[in-house]
């Protein structure tokens, strides 16, 4: 499966922050917004990434993470001309998508959560219809929100609805199968001129093809969207990472724990930072003899890496062939 992070966007709601930078540039805490989403997909197991910018963005998130070597993926990029939408992200990615399914997800989307990474694979492996996930909000208003019949099956989606039928949003993340492309090119733009994910999700809903997953309240979905959501964001992570001395959306830690980077490669993303909290994290695991702290297990098989978090102690499996 392949994997989309858009992060286009004018980011008019954080103007003027978002003047002479892109929004999923910005610093959750103590990394920059993209970060997040990337680890996400990397939780996935997805290796090939495409990263949609807005126009004339590619260089800057390019510095940033090149060709992702470095996380042991593969990541290309694409721009968006303008903000005609998620939807047209399918469309841009056609070609790198090349027939096969895929995961999108919104670049300023951040999700947390035990066991997140088991629900995302378990998604992965569907490879016909699409899986939505759905949070309970204090405010659907601001969303693409479910609505359920009595039998509390999937009735319809309601892009940013003024009477919600429930308090479950849509997050932003969405995996469809290979007829995705096909169904955005039928879709006709909204009144705000865009090609709305909510009528790609529709089209699948209609056909009996929608999965909707309910992530618990133990599962946090934050977006970065207005300087509160984007405070409350980083004071999320703050709040995590100081009490458990566990970094959260960190890619290298990710691909780390996947086994998709060597020890070696681990110690050079570290030398970047040295100097800094993020980069010291980094080299302290380079240096542990473990792969799994406490809540962070994993167990290796020959041919793939299972990893999970878990609520229960596991045995620890040291990584094979580098201890
Ligand atoms: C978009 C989608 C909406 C979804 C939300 C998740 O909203 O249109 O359906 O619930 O992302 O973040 P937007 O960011 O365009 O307001």
């Amino acid at each position: 499966m392949k994997g989309i992070i858009l992060a286009g966007g004018t980011g008019s709601r954080l103007w003027p922050i978002t003047h002479a930078t892109s929004k999923q540039l910005l610093p959750v805490w103590d990394k920059p917004m993209v970060f997040y989403p990337l680890s996400t997909l990397m939780l996935a197991g997805i290796r090939d990434i495409l990263i949609i910018t807005a126009k004339g963005q590619t260089d800057a998130f390019a510095g940033l993470l090149g060709d992702g070597k470095q996380f042991g993926i593969n990541l290309t990029y694409a721009e968006q001309d303008a903000p005609n939408g998620i939807a047209e992200a399918l469309l841009i990615g056609r070609e790198f998508l090349n027939g096969e399914p895929c995961a999108l997800i919104l670049g300023d989307n951040l999700f947390h959560g035990d066991s997140l990474g088991e629900r995302l694979r378990g998604a992965a492996k569907r490879h016909t219809g699409a899986t939505v996930f759905v949070h309970a909000v204090r405010d659907p208003e601001r969303y693409g929100v479910m609505a359920f019949d009595p039998d509390g099956q999937p009735l319809d989606i309601i892009e940013k609805p003024s009477n919600p039928p429930s308090n479950l949003a849509v997050t932003g993340l969405y995996f469809f199968d290979a007829s995705a492309p096909d169904r955005v090119a039928d879709l006709v733009p909204s009144a705000r001129g865009e090609l709305e994910i909510t009528d790609l999700n529709r089209s699948y809903l209609e056909d009996r093809e929608l999965t909707v997953e309910m992530l618990g309240r133990g599962c946090a979905w934050l977006d970065t969207g207005t300087p509160a959501s984007l405070l409350q964001a980083a004071q999320f992570v703050y709040s995590v990472e100081e009490r458990q001395g566990l970094k959260i959306g960190s890619p290298e830690e990710t691909a780390w724990r996947l086994g998709w980077i060597d020890r070696d490669a681990l110690t050079r993303s570290a030398g970047f930072s040295a100097a800094s909290d993020y980069g010291r994290y980094l080299n302290d695991m380079a240096n542990s003899p473990d792969v799994s702290p406490p809540s962070f297990g994993m167990v290796l098989s020959s041919d793939r890496a299972e990893l999970f978090f878990n609520s229960q102690p596991q045995e620890m499996t040291r990584r094979a062939g580098h201890d």
